[in-house]
């Protein structure tokens, strides 16, 4: 079986181990001596799927093990949802000493690290990606997060994990549209930072992907891994991250959500090429590559929204912001905004604009 190990040096250094197969041998990969508590912490979906096995392994090594599951469901990513798994540590009496472990996709991730991050100020957890979002990007950075009544991931902390151990395996039971959500950020860290990876997966279907999987998200988590590191508190380069992310924030709140996060972001990437090439920002108009790089999976590119819908609701957003970077993709000081545009495949770069300046850019990246 290959296993790929990759070491992360934020805050404090953890390492990230992808292996298929890896769940059923979760025990033999934590950093934690054994006889302490191991809790669980997963969604309804993933639960009767992947508890068992991660059970098993924690159980036959003589972890105690304890299972905490939520609805799934981005309207389940709560303060209400964290305090019950606060609550839950508490009353089984959970210590510094034990950890946590957060198996599932980004939503599991994000708030079973909050939690973890909080309770008794702050225990250990491990990530056990079962999304390939989650895979190529939640787990890694120590973002933590759970939504408030006025947007998305308002309360959170950043807090980096003792591990992630990723088995692919538990990809098979995604539907395509979950999987291919992770395709898009995985063309995103190829497409801001790295011209061969952003080739090698462009166009593939999602079996080709499978086939490579190990080393794709390897490679991920190389790129996300570098760009942390670099500025773990996004204060700089880790903005690059949100690429495509201010469009694809509107899109996603303008059509109620019925677009997934990944199409979102996909179009929103293709808007912010054309409307980087088409505003003088760059020399080419990489819209259609990047189109391309989706050829392997449905979806669509037709945005039946106008200019200024989406810059209504991206200005709100920064306007919530107020002079820190925005948990919805553009960052913002005064009236400036900082958007992320290509200068070619392979290296993007932070651009600061007038807020007022989106408009043009958004009305730039519609046109057909
Ligand atoms: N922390 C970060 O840096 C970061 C980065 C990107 C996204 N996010 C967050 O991640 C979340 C999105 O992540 P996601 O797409 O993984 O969402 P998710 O956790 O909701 O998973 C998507 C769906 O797939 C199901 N699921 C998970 N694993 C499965 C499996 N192996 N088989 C079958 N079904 C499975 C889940 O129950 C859910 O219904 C958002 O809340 C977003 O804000 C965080
Ligand atoms: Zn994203």
């Amino acid at each position: 079986m290959s296993i790929r190990k990759i070491k992360i040096n934020a805050g404090r250094s953890y390492n990230v181990i992808i292996g298929k197969g890896l769940l059923a041998d979760l025990a033999e990969h934590l950093p934690y001596f054994k006889g302490g508590t191991a809790v669980i912490i997963t969604d309804s979906n993933v639960f009767p799927l992947y508890e068992q096995k991660a059970r098993k392994s924690l159980e036959s090594a003589g972890y105690r093990v304890l299972t905490h599951a939520f609805e799934s469901g981005e309207k389940h990513k709560t303060t209400d949802e964290l305090v019950s798994i606060l609550n839950f540590l508490a009353d089984n009496k959970v210590t510094r000493s034990d950890f946590i472990i957060a198996l599932g996709g980004g939503i599991t991730g994000d708030m079973a690290g909050f939690a973890a991050g909080i309770y008794l100020r702050g225990i250990g957890y491990v990530q056990v990606p079962t999304t390939l979002l989650a895979a190529v990007d939640s787990s890694v950075g120590g973002k933590t997060a759970v939504n408030l009544n006025a947007g998305k991931n308002l309360a959170g902390l950043f807090y980096q994990p003792k591990a992630v151990i990723c088995d692919p395996d538990t990809f098979e039971t995604l539907d395509d549209l979950t999987f291919a959500d992770g395709v898009s950020e995985a063309v995103k860290h190829g497409f801001i930072t790295d011209e061969g990876f952003f080739r090698r997966l462009s166009g593939k279907t999602r079996a080709e992907y499978m086939n490579d999987i190990i080393e794709i998200i390897a490679r991920n988590v190389e790129i996300k891994g570098g760009i942390v590191e670099a500025d773990e508190f996004e204060q700089g380069r880790r903005q690059l991250l949100n690429f495509g992310h201010t469009a694809g924030h509107a899109i996603e709140k303008c059509t109620n959500h019925s677009v997934s996060h990944g199409q979102a972001v996909a179009a929103g990437m293709v808007l912010m090429s054309r409307a980087a090439y088409k505003k003088g920002f760059c020399y080419c108009d990489y819209s259609q590559e990047i189109k391309a790089a989706f050829s392997g999976f449905l979806g669509t590119f037709n945005i039946h929204l106008s200019a200024e819908q989406l810059y209504e609701v991206a200005l709100s957003d920064k306007k919530r912001s107020g002079k820190t970077p925005s948990a919805g993709g553009a960052s913002s000081a005064g009236g400036k905004i900082n958007i992320i545009i290509p200068e070619r495949i392979g290296k993007c770069v932070v651009k600061e604009i007038e807020a007022a300046e989106l408009l043009d850019v958004f009305k730039a990246g519609l046109f057909v």
